[in-house]
């Protein structure tokens, strides 16, 4: 049996996978044009590159209008604003996610409701939204995880059903489609990141897209310092902020929007192959396809993996043993929100979370989501989209690096080593 890298043998992959983020001479001539300008910022707004942008951006999510913002977490914030969430509103969001999709609501006084995730999916379990609805809640938060959508029909369904508003977390699904509709465009406003991890980046940014002109025209308001929004028919007036995003990040954007397909035809190509050499392995499960998934994004690919078919050897061992084979991967990504480090509220702080109650809400206490937690602490193995940019070899050495893994795992029985602990620590923890 071959020695593990993790325990001293030579690793599968010692050569880098494809870079990200990565930039050429596009990106180069934009920055350029910027630079040789006055307008290095988001004001006269919309800047040229931005606004540019923010148009093919909506267009290529089958949605009307679209507006650059500073950050993702803006773009959740923004949206929420548009829809008109008051203090003391419910949002209702799944607990398996990114923090920055809740912090935005907290932050405006909106109360986060956690809901757990389909183990199909991991995204948000349409089944368990109606038993969460409350004469208080003002929306749905559905979050695109990983490399599935969650499920549209229902959601839009039971929203509809309750007259509540639904916006799209979609900072993992640049690109994607459900139905032929672009991620974004089904609820009342899509909400999307291009922090430099995702399909779509400037480094640091964000858009709001919808279909709806009103909601378009305060979300402009709301990100502009509070000025009227370009078109303005609805005069809106409202106090705002800058989270405008500067004209650099807008040219990087715009390079990088022309790269996006010949990009997704690369990754689906190398996961439609790695798909196909992980089938019926033991211990390794994969996520529900889903039809109506109709243009796939995978912000990461993710996997299960069964430790109880694999010897109770826990997860964070056989990642820690695939990152030492040269193979990056992740396993605790993410958290329940309610449980992460990332999270610690206070209700002194948020205090829509005391309004007409005895006690103030302890979001940290109150949840348990069995499904989120599985996938959270047990489960749930993400590689980044940029393995899957290069070519079939990478996919090959990914998949060789599992099967020697798995084939090794009793060398991980008992390992005290450096990687295994720090995979246990939450992100928010870790050394690097
Ligand atoms: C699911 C999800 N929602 C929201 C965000 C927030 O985006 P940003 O980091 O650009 O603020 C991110 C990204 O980090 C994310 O992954």
């Amino acid at each position: 049996m071959e020695k593990l890298a993790i325990t001293g043998g030579e690793p599968i992959r010692k050569s880098p996978f494809a870079p990200w983020p990565h930039g050429g001479k596009e990106e180069l001539a934009a920055l350029e044009d910027v630079l040789k300008g006055t307008g290095w910022g988001g004001q006269p707004f919309p800047g040229k590159h931005a606004a540019a942008f923010a148009s093919k951006f909506a267009a290529m999510h089958t949605a009307k209008y679209g507006q650059c913002v500073n950050t993702g977490t803006v773009a959740i914030q923004a949206a929420m604003k548009a829809i008109g969430l008051q203090p003391g509103d419910e949002v209702i969001a799944p607990a398996y996610t990114w923090e920055g999709t809740v912090g935005p609501v907290l932050l405006i006084g909106g109360v986060p409701v956690f809901v757990d995730v389909d183990p199909d999916t991991y995204c948000l379990d349409a089944r368990l939204i109606e038993q969460a609805i409350t004469p208080k809640t003002k929306a749905i938060l559905p979050v695109h995880l990983g490399m599935r959508f969650a499920d549209m029909d229902e959601i839009l369904r039971i929203a509809q059903k309750h007259g509540i508003k639904v916006v799209e977390d979609c900072a993992h699904v640049h690109g994607g489609m459900w139905k032929g509709k672009g991620a974004g465009s089904m609820g009342d406003l899509g909400a999307f990141s291009f922090q430099s991890s995702k399909l779509l980046t400037c480094g640091e940014g964000g858009a709001v897209i919808t279909n709806n002109l009103e909601y378009m025209e305060k979300v402009q308001s709301y990100i502009n310092a509070g000025r009227a929004s370009v078109t303005d028919q609805f005069h809106h007036r409202m106090i705002g902020f800058n989270y405008r995003l500067g004209e650099f990040q807008a040219a990087v954007l715009g390079a990088q929007i022309e790269k996006l397909p010949a990009q997704s035809k690369t990754r689906d190509h190398n996961m439609a192959y790695f798909e196909s050499r992980l089938k019926n392995k033991p211990g390794i499960g994969l996520l529900k396809p889903d039809p109506r998934i109709t243009r796939l994004a995978p912000y990461g690919y993710v996997i299960k993996y069964f430790s109880a078919q694999m010897k109770d050897i826990p997860r964070a061992a056989c990642v820690a043993a695939l990152q030492l084979e040269g193979i990056h991967c992740d396993g605790l990504f993410y958290e329940p929100v309610y449980k992460s480090s990332l999270f610690p509220v206070n209700p002194a702080d948020f205090p829509a979370l005391s309004w007409s109650r005895e006690k103030a809400l302890d979001l940290r206490s109150m949840y348990s989501c069995p499904e989120s937690e599985k996938a959270a602490y047990h489960e749930a193995i993400w590689f980044p989209h940029q393995l899957f940019l290069g070519t079939e070899k990478d996919v090959d050495d990914i998949v060789a690096a599992i099967d020697k893994v798995l084939a090794g795992i009793e060398q991980l029985r008992g390992l005290d080593h450096k990687a295994i602990r720090n995979q246990r620590l939450s992100r928010a923890d870790r050394e690097s």
